[in-house]
């Protein structure tokens, strides 16, 4: 499956607390075109419920605790983001849904791509279908 977890580098700076960065090419496989972040998310909501057709992304997770399921169409891991300086990055056709664990729990998430609606596999069995012949 195409997804890697990645450290994502940090310092720290003792008591006044901890900088995280990375940089695209080097640090992540792909130049960023657009952030996001999703918050205000109440404890237990589930979101996602889509893949794409190109679009590459790391998501990660400044603060709370979010479980990524990620599912090629043959398999399905699950992963916890519950510390700011774990990324993971997740190629094109893959189905994901996403788990607020604790509420208020920030998913940002930096994209290859600037948003195209076109880019998104938002039915189940269409992804099933694609993944068969080739996404
Ligand atoms: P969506 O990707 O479906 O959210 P999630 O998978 O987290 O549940 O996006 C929710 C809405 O926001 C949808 O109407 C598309 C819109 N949207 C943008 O306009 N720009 C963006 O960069 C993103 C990610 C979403």
């Amino acid at each position: 499956m195409d997804y890697n977890k990645i450290d994502i580098k940090t310092i720290p700076t003792n008591e006044m607390g901890s900088l995280s960065f990375f940089e695209g090419e080097s640090d992540i496989p792909f130049q960023i075109k657009r952030i996001y972040f999703i918050h205000g998310v109440p404890k237990g909501t589930q979101r996602g419920g889509h893949a794409h057709k190109q679009l590459q992304q790391i998501l990660f997770c400044p603060f709370g605790k979010i479980e990524i399921l990620l599912d090629n169409g043959k398999k399905k891991e699950s992963f916890f983001l519950d510390e700011p300086n774990k990324g993971l990055i997740i190629g094109n056709g893959i189905w994901r849904e996403m788990i607020w664990h604790n509420s208020n729990s920030v998913l940002c998430v930096a994209a290859s791509e600037y948003y195209d609606e076109s880019d998104y596999i938002r039915n189940y069995d269409d992804f099933l279908k694609m993944v068969k012949v080739g996404i």
